[in-house]
């Protein structure tokens, strides 16, 4: 956030009652006329400001719209976010961090939407993403790592959003391998990770990240209503925007940062500690058979493992999942 802005928050912050434009304009050496500037800008962000003649400014209440400015404001993150960007409406988040990869930004980069008209999701489907009832960003990321290791990121992405609903609420997250989120066994939350590549080096990874908060159960729409949900649905409450992607910005951070530093044995362990169905048993449909298997844990490549009833493991990468009544195709 602008410096100035931020300071002047500041100010307001420490202060019991009103504080007069001439205090913030010789605190901030800053002009009458910026001060007042500043207030209105503030208003426009939705911070309700009172201003008493004599007396100055007070701050009366702190935005619950999400904007560029508000996103900033407490982060406090040492790369992430620093440089962010918010729009009222985009055709998909994915496309701009393209383009903004391709101009040269930074590794950290956000970009955040309240609405997206053309969401995408995993394997060429859509995702549907209304006006602020959900958290719709995508990442821009420039590990120094080999293309092999990228699916990695994806699935400490997932751990990342697991441990911000845990963090959060008494709800119960799970990852379904990939990296699907669920709460209550129907899916709450989705990544798309899309890399650019080289032989052995990775360009960049524009990593998408979609869940729904606070759409009600006639927002679902109807042909997914049976398989997905929301945070506010599951939990009875509505969720603050602003703050969940705050909190899930600093765990990612966090988790990267020890990823960098420690390597993928981490990142196993929450998934596996995440996973949904790892340890039971479930039937299993490749394109060459069927069989009986349980779930064990996940490869370094992002591979899934299956034990079959002789004890003999596998790997999977496509695969179709069966339990009981229920099933799912990755
Ligand atoms: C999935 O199919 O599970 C992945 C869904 C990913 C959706 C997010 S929303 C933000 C970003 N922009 C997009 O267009 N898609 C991703």
């Amino acid at each position: 956030m602008e410096s100035t802005r931020k300071q002047l928050i500041e100010v307001m912050n420490n202060q019991e009652g009103h504080v007069s434009g001439q205090e913030l304009s010789e605190l901030l050496n800053i002009s009458r006329t910026a001060v007042w500037k500043h207030m209105n800008d503030l208003k426009k962000d939705g911070y309700e400001i009172e201003a008493v003649q004599k007396k100055g400014y007070k701050i009366l209440s702190y935005p619950d719209k999400v904007s560029g400015n508000t996103l900033q404001w407490g982060l406090n993150t040492k790369w992430i976010g620093h440089q962010l960007f918010h729009y009222d409406q985009v055709e998909s988040t994915q496309e701009i961090v393209h383009q903004m990869a391709k101009q040269g930004k930074p590794h950290g980069t956000v970009v955040v939407a309240d609405e997206q008209i053309k969401g995408k999701g995993r394997m060429a489907r859509g995702w549907d993403s209304p006006k602020g009832k959900g958290i719709w960003l995508s990442l821009l990321l420039r590990p120094n790592l080999p293309p092999v290791q990228a699916p990695q990121l994806t699935l400490l992405a997932a751990t990342v959003l697991a441990k911000m609903i845990d963090e959060r609420s008494a709800l119960n997250p799970q990852i379904k391998w990939p990296n699907d989120l669920l709460v209550g066994h129907k899916k709450v939350s989705g990544i798309l990770t899309e890399m650019q590549a080289e032989q052995d080096s990775i360009q960049y990874i524009v990593l998408g990240i979609g869940m729904n908060v606070n759409q009600s159960e006639a927002e679902i729409p109807e042909d997914i209503k049976y398989k997905a949900s929301s945070l506010k649905i599951e939990s009875g409450e509505t969720w603050n925007i602003q703050e969940t992607i705050q909190h899930l910005l600093r765990l990612f951070e966090q988790s990267y940062d020890h990823y960098e530093r420690h390597g993928f044995a981490s990142v196993k362990k929450d998934w596996e500690d995440y996973g949904y169905r790892i340890g039971e048993e479930v039937t299993i449909s490749t394109m060459r058979n069927t069989w009986k298997a349980s779930l064990v844990g996940i490869e370094p490549d992002g591979a899934l493992i299956a034990r079959n009833l002789q004890g003999k493991e596998e790997k999977l990468y496509s695969a179709e999942i069966h339990w009981g009544e229920g099933g799912y195709h990755a």
